[in-house]
């Protein structure tokens, strides 16, 4: 499995969490992080810190550009890529093809192979900006989606997060051809 992070940073600390599950169901996690995530510290953490922890989890070095997210495609390296959290910016690529990232480099590498991608979002532009590019990946092939919900529809009307405890679910039904449901939850 590849495990890809993104620059929504709030979220890190629970996408650590469920890559520590991870690790234990799976026996090969190989870390991919986003050039925004490895090279930003901010309120929620140093990025150092970041990675060495990432790394820990993995018990492998981070890939974090674009030469080191190419070979995923030519050597098959990976049965599915969890893209967990995805931010907007990342959406925005995905959905357009652009590949100018490690981890947007690391899609569509991956996706050459024909296999799955599964998408955790965090974006405060859910309901608006991103909201295209959502739709544009829901009718893609091998795409699929942790079920996501609105994290604060009146404070933040237009923000939506995936619910990271249903990763795992989703990655098995993902490698089965199938879209975990229900997508869409209440929101809490
Ligand atoms: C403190 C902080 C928190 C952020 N949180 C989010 C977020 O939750 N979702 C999001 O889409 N972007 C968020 N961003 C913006 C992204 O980090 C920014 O768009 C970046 O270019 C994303 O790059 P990437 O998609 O390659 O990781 C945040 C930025 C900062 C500084």
């Amino acid at each position: 499995m590849g495990f890809a992070l993104c620059g929504s940073f709030c979220t890190h600390s629970q996408a650590l969490d469920t890559l520590e599950e991870l690790t234990s169901l799976y026996q090969d996690v190989i870390p991919i992080a986003s050039e925004a995530s490895v090279e930003t510290d901010t309120r929620f953490g140093k990025a150092r810190d970041f990675v060495t922890e990432l790394e820990r989890l993995c018990g492998r070095k981070v890939i974090s550009s674009i030469q080191t997210a190419e070979p995923i495609g030519p050597q098959k390296l990976l049965d599915v890529l969890v893209i967990a959290p995805c931010t907007g910016n990342t959406l925005a690529k995905l959905a357009t093809g652009v590949a100018d990232s490690a981890v947007t480099m690391a899609a569509k590498a991956h996706l050459r192979n024909g296999r799955p991608v599964v998408v955790a979002i965090s974006t405060n532009d859910g309901l608006s900006t991103a909201a295209r590019n959502i739709g544009e990946l829901l009718c893609r092939k091998n795409y699929y989606f942790v079920p996501f919900r609105q994290d604060d529809p009146f404070g933040k009307p237009t923000s939506l997060i995936a619910d990271f405890s249903k990763l795992p679910a989703t990655i098995e039904e993902a490698l089965q051809g199938r879209q975990l449901q229900p997508l869409l939850l209440a929101a809490e």
